[in-house]
């Protein structure tokens, strides 16, 4: 039985395939998904995914608890980390186009059970970030909406009973809120997953519209933003420590554990490989390219927030308003700024629920999660039956849960699996040398090893009330694997 749960599956080299065309391998007598996006497509599908809560929301905590200015370092640093991981996602997804992502690529290295593993820290990657990402969306749709309304004239406020989890958590403690549920968050996520449901195609189409927006007003934030910037504000650049990783070097990598969450997405492109036109060429360019964009704009614009207000006024739920919100010739771009954040993170909601939904399918073909959740849409081409549950159990998440908790098990969820796709890379060199690599790592065991060594160290700087939670989610995973996914697997049965 030992030798049987770490059974690979096997690789073959991505045939040709022609846009429109069903993907090959589709189970007999069943639609199948359709390859209909190109280079552009992808590379937007990952700044969507990119750019969000991230940027948006967490730098404020970051800096103003733990890094100061210096948050600029840790997104540098995280950064780096999420480079290294990127190349070997790229050589993966150039590879083996399929749908299944960072699980995909387990299954053809390192066997069943670890798949099993991977597939399931990526539900808390995917599932958690559209619960995560419609938390951030709740606080500046809200702000959206005030700021409309006191532009009218009236000093309406949205109804604080329905504008928040009903717990918070700060500080090591949960507090109660005195809300009831998040309603802004829950109608988001019923609206995307009903957009996902309707069709890929669709959606990238929306997404291409709602990231354009995002990217303008990143650059109008910076443009005219850093013509306010104080410069004495960045200093000192690292607050000295004042214990725990508050400050200082240990803070800057706290920091970077937060701000690795603005990175997450990239990935994500790797999940739509089976509906890309020309994975082989096009999946380097979505990966890396939408990588190197969303680096750049981040070290930018939080030297900008932090230059526009002293780091310790940045710790709100919606840190960009804020920082604006001093300068009154900047209102008009507050008010952009809102608008901007709440399509922005519109975007990152439907590459995540898209991909969850999309992981979910692939497990399920592979007969490790229930055959429903395989089910392709006579009409729409979607795997429509998987994206109702990931909707129906992402809303919950976030009509009830705070976003600091939700995040932080993201980003541990999604740095495992980085770390075992650049383990992979170096297994499926050795075992499958003869693939052909349309893209590969450079320097690869040196890069590889560093990926996974980053990503592992940038979970050691999570606190240990995440490692229980991480322990809890494994054990539970283990608990369906062996006795629902073990016996159901196609690739043992066949
Ligand atoms: N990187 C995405 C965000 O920041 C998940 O919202």
């Amino acid at each position: 039985m030992f030798k049987n749960l770490f059974v690979t599956k096997p690789v073959e080299p991505a045939g040709h395939v022609d846009a429109g065309e069903p993907v090959e391998g589709s189970l007999q007598g069943e639609m199948d998904l359709k390859r209909v996006l190109s280079a552009r497509h992808l590379l937007l599908l990952g700044v969507g995914a990119i750019i969000g809560a991230g940027i948006f929301v967490m730098t404020g905590q970051a800096a103003a608890n733990h890094a100061g200015p210096a948050v600029m370092l840790s997104f540098v640093l995280a950064g780096i980390a999420c480079a290294f991981a990127g190349l070997c996602y790229a050589e993966f997804a150039s590879m083996i186009p399929v749908s299944g992502s960072a699980y995909s690529y387990t299954y053809a290295t390192l066997g069943e059970l670890v798949a099993w593993f991977v597939g399931w820290t990526l539900v808390l990657e995917y599932l958690f970030a559209v619960s995560t990402v419609a938390v951030g969306w709740s606080a500046y749709a809200i702000s959206l909406l005030e700021s409309i309304a006191h532009a009218l004239g009236s000093g309406w406020r949205f109804p604080a009973l329905f504008a928040s989890a009903p717990i918070a958590y700060a500080n090591g403690q949960f507090t109660a809120t005195g809300a009831l549920f998040n309603l802004p968050a829950v109608l988001i996520v019923a609206a995307v997953g009903y957009l996902c449901y309707v069709g890929i195609r669709q959606s990238a189409n929306a997404n291409a519209i709602i990231v354009a927006i995002k990217v303008v007003v990143i650059l109008a934030l910076i443009g005219f933003g850093s013509q306010y910037v104080n410069p004495d504000n960045w200093s000192p650049f690292i607050p000295a420590n004042e214990g725990g990783d508050r400050f200082g070097w240990p803070g800057v990598l706290r920091a970077a554990s937060i701000v690795f969450f603005a990175y997450i997405g990239f990935d994500a492109v790797s999940t739509a490989a089976q509906e890309a036109k020309n994975p082989q060429r096009d999946m380097p360019i979505g990966i890396l390219g939408s990588l190197v964009v969303c680096t750049i704009l981040y070290i930018v614009v939080s030297a900008v927030l932090t230059g526009l207000l002293p780091y310790p006024q940045l710790g709100t739920a919606k840190p960009v308003a804020t920082a604006l919100e001093a300068y009154k010739s900047l209102g008009w771009l507050k008010f952009a700024v809102e608008i901007g954040a709440v399509a922005g993170l519109t975007s990152v909601i439907l590459v995540m629920l898209m991909g969850q939904a999309r992981i979910f399918f692939a497990m399920s073909r592979d007969g490790l999660m229930p055959k429903f959740l395989g089910a392709v849409h006579a009409k729409h081409h979607t795997p429509h039956k998987a994206t109702m549950l990931v909707t129906l159990v992402a809303l919950t998440l976030a009509a009830f849960f705070p976003l600091s908790v939700l995040g932080d098990l993201v980003s541990m969820g999604t740095l495992i699996a980085f770390a075992t796709v650049c383990i992979g890379v170096l297994i499926l060199r050795r075992t499958r040398p003869d693939l052909p690599r349309a893209f590969r790592v450079p320097f690869a065991p040196v890069i590889c090893l560093l990926g996974a060594a980053s990503c592992l160290a940038l979970v050691g700087f999570m606190g240990w009330y995440n490692w229980a939670l991480l322990a809890l989610w494994t054990a539970v995973g283990f608990a369906i694997y062996f006795n629902y996914s073990y016996r159901h697997s196609k690739l043992r049965q066949g």
